[in-house]
């Protein structure tokens, strides 16, 4: 029987938009649990129609060194998920230094705003791009590998609640993220024979770059009635009561939890981890 603190010794997890928030998290509490890591991020603005700054390679190498820092190996690259090509490379790359691949949390993605029959193309071009057909990309690119590898796995893809909800001034945000859900349900039904599990996660109002309070207090202002969208979180959470925004490190632990053998049985499941605001 392995180690109870560290069981994910020996084997091996690709986290990508690993450059900083939810991402870094990941990396760090995987590598925590003992597994080596394959990171990426494009580390660059995607599109003029996403407003928050986008992270340098710095941030991408400040992770690599907070999973070294574990004592845990990692192989750390500038990728973009809408390239399939870069992401097949990096996991043979990954493969070749560790052996397997076990984990992945398909976790990169960016946000933009405007009522749905406002938008550009443009915003609803990158988003869907990069958050539905990239997180595919992911999925086409790790599969093959853990299959071939022949140690079963778990993949968590990175949802939202807005994959499980209409969320009015991101209509092609929960388009893609809605989207996933068919993904993580499909690829349950056809890897579950290979022994790899494939569960999404909805996070909701997490403490990141992402979360812009300006942009959605333009947009409540201008229509009232989306606040209802956008409820406070009914759970006071141990780890952070302040700022009213769920700690990357909260979503963190779930996903160390879904790549583990705690949650062995569960695959085809939809997590919202969103300290109850789902329920309003
Ligand atoms: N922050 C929230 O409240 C919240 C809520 C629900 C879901 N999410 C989802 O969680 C995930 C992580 O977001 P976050 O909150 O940490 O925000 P973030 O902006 O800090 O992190 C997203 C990361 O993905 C990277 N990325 C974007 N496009 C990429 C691409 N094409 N290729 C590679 N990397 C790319 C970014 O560079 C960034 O480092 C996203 O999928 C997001 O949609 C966030």
């Amino acid at each position: 029987m392995g180690d109870p603190t560290e069981p994910l010794l020996g084997r091996a997890a690709l986290v990508t938009g690993a450059a900083r928030g939810q991402g870094r998290a990941h990396a760090v509490r995987l590598a925590e649990l003992g597994a080596d890591l394959i990171i990426a991020d494009v580390c660059a603005p995607i599109s003029p129609t996403v407003t928050y700054p986008a992270p340098t390679a710095d941030d991408l190498a400040e992770t690599a060194r907070l999973v070294e820092a574990t004592g845990r190996k990692v192989l750390s690259r500038v990728v973009d998920i809408r390239d399939l090509a870069a992401q097949q490379q990096l996991v043979a790359d990954g493969v070749a230094l560790f052996g397997r691949l076990d984990v992945l949390v398909a976790n990169a993605g960016i946000l933009s705003w405007g009522r749905l029959w406002e938008l550009s193309e443009e915003h609803w071009d990158r988003v869907v791009e990069v958050n539905l057909s990239g997180t595919w990309r992911t999925v086409r690119a790790a599969v093959p590998a853990m299959i071939e590898a022949g140690n079963g796995g778990s993949i968590i893809i990175v949802s939202s609640s807005a994959g499980l909800k209409a969320t009015p001034g991101n209509g092609h945000y929960a388009a893609a993220k809605h989207g996933l859900v068919a993904l993580t349900n499909t690829l349950a039904l056809e890897a579950g024979e290979y022994g790899i599990r494939v569960n999404s996660i909805h996070p909701y109002s997490v403490d990141t770059p992402m979360i812009q309070p300006d942009a959605m207090l333009e947009l409540f202002g201008k229509h009232p009635s989306f606040l209802h969208s956008f409820p406070p979180v009914p759970l006071k959470l141990a780890s952070d009561g302040q700022s009213g925004f769920m700690p990357a490190e909260d979503v963190a632990e779930v996903v160390g939890w879904l790549a583990g053998p705690g949650s062995g049985p569960l695959t085809g499941l939809q997590i919202p981890v969103d300290g109850g605001a789902l329920k309003y």
